[in-house]
């Protein structure tokens, strides 16, 4: 039996999340060539952002000063638009989606971060996560969340030798120390959803991790885990 992402018609969701400065995005184009290698057509998108409109509402949230209610309306806004125009299309084609960031971030920055009411917060993933692709009731969720963790005074020296910061970078190691707690909250509420990877190691070991993650569920070739670069 050949191993494949794709086991199943539907596609594959997977988003990546982590505080600023985890070291994310490398591995995720790194994941995305090594998956493309294996035959698996893969959307490669972020949020907030990943459409036209979604991109403009991410330069407000990232540049503008608002208030928690306006920052969470707005990330909902866009992640509705780009579920409706591409990620729902894309799991329907088939696609591996590889997401920088989710809802989890929403609860992480918005809900942990900012201290804003988790109920709103709630609410709000109910309306823009119903699509009609699902039946039941359900919310489109990702099948996989990878949760690079790393200490908040880490993350924090890395982005001090970052490009000039954007709102969120700009925070306090305090703010950090609760988007980590927001983290760890939708971990624990949804266990088998996420997997996490220690990211405060050399990148080939998180590399490692990060493959060994998708060989245990089947999604990668058993090679994959041995090797510590891309193959
Ligand atoms: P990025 O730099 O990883 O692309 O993420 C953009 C920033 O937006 C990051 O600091 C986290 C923040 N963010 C939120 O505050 N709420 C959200 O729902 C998302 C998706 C990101």
């Amino acid at each position: 039996m050949t191993t494949s992402i794709k086991t199943e018609p539907g596609g594959r969701f997977i988003s990546f999340e982590g505080i600023d400065g985890a070291g994310k995005s490398t591995h995720i184009s790194r994941l995305a060539e090594a998956l493309r290698l294996q035959g698996c057509t893969v959307t490669l998108t972020r949020e907030p952002g990943g459409t036209p409109l979604a991109e403009k509402l991410r330069a407000m949230v990232l540049g503008d000063a608002m208030d928690p209610l306006t920052e969470s309306l707005l990330v909902f806004a866009a992640r509705r638009d780009h579920l409706m125009t591409v990620i729902e299309p894309a799991l329907a084609r088939g696609d591996v989606v590889l997401c920088d960031r989710f809802t989890d971030a929403t609860f992480a920055y918005q809900g942990g971060g900012r201290g804003f009411d988790l109920e709103v917060l709630v609410t709000l993933e109910r309306w823009v996560q119903s699509t009609p692709a699902l039946e039941n009731r359900r919310l489109r969720q990702p099948d996989l969340t990878v949760w690079f963790e790393l200490p908040v005074e880490t993350a924090a020296a890395r982005l001090a030798d970052a490009r000039t910061p954007d709102r969120f970078e700009a925070q306090s190691l305090e703010f950090f120390r609760r988007v980590a707690a927001g983290y760890a909250a939708r971990a624990a509420s949804d266990s088998a959803r996420f997997a996490s990877v220690q990211a405060n190691c050399p990148p080939n070991e998180v590399w490692q991790q990060l493959t060994g993650i998708l060989v245990q569920r089947g999604w990668l070739p058993r090679r994959f885990a041995e090797h510590a670069s891309p193959p």
